[in-house]
This record gives structure tokens, sequence and C-alpha cells, in this order.
């Protein structure tokens, strides 16, 4: 499968799992989709809380999947809403997201609509806190 190929099938999982978004305050529904090292997919969507803090991303919920079927690593993920330009992931998910991937991996953003955008784990989350900040154990 070639790359922009797999690009498409983790976008078409984030546009399905959209659908099963909680989104009743924001109406704002959110789909993510991520591939782990396995090759294997895994799917989250946002849900809302009446206490809003409460409320999850559809990133986080993707690696909650991810993490709850064993795996680690995120090669690749999606991220899909409707909204005139391609959602980013918000800078809780940047962080989550980069605890599970390297820098180099590719993010795609997209709208209902079908505008695309691709960038890495890297740009969106420049001088990341990580684990060299930790003392070492
Ligand atoms: N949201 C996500 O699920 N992912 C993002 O990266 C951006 C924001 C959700 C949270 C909330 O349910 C709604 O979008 C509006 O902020």
């Amino acid at each position: 499968m070639n790359k922009d190929h797999q690009d498409m099938t983790l976008l078409d999982a984030a546009r399905r799992v959209r659908e099963n978004a909680y989104a009743p305050y924001s109406q704002f529904k959110v789909g993510a989709a991520l591939r782990a090292s396995s090759g294997a997919v895994f799917v989250g969507c946002n849900v809302e809380n009446v206490a809003y803090p409460e409320g999850t991303c559809a990133e986080a919920g993707a690696i909650a999947a991810m993490i709850a079927a064993g795996e680690t690593k995120i090669t690749d993920i999606a991220v899909i809403a409707d909204c005139p330009t391609p959602v980013t992931p918000c800078g809780g998910c940047r962080q989550k997201i980069a605890e599970f991937a390297d820098g180099a991996a590719c993010v795609t953003m997209a709208t209902t609509a079908g505008v695309i955008q691709h960038t890495t784990v890297a740009a969106l989350l420049p001088g990341a806190f990580d684990a060299d900040f930790l003392p070492s154990q």
C-alpha cells in the first residue's frame, strides 16, 4: 500500500468514527484515527460532558484504545472535523500524541469538505517537554 493510500485509509476511519462523537455542548464533532506500529488502526471521537472540563478529545480516545490493546507506538495519526480549515490537535493532545510518537510521525489534518494538510508531531510541538527533563532514575 502506498503512503497516499494509507493516509486515505486512516482519514476514512477518522471520518467514520466522527459520526459517533458526543458533542451536544460545542456541536463540534471530531474524529481521530491512528496507526500503531503493528499496522493496526485505533479510532476515537470527542466525548463531552455537562461538566465541561470532563470532556475528552478525539485524539485522547484513539490513544486510550491503542494503549488498551497493548500497543504503545503511533506511526501516523489523522484528525477530521467540520470547519473551514483543517482541524489541528489542541495543545494537550499534541503533548499526548508526542508521548507515543516520534517527531517525524505524520499528522494528517482534514475538513469534512475535503481539505487536507499534513504535518509532523515535531512541527506541532516544538520544544516539547520530554523525559530528558526528568532526573535520571
Ligand atoms: N476537540 C477534539 O476532540 N480534538 C481537538 O484536537 C480539538 C478539540 C474537541 C473538544 C471539544 O469536545 C470540541 O472539540 C470543541 O472544542
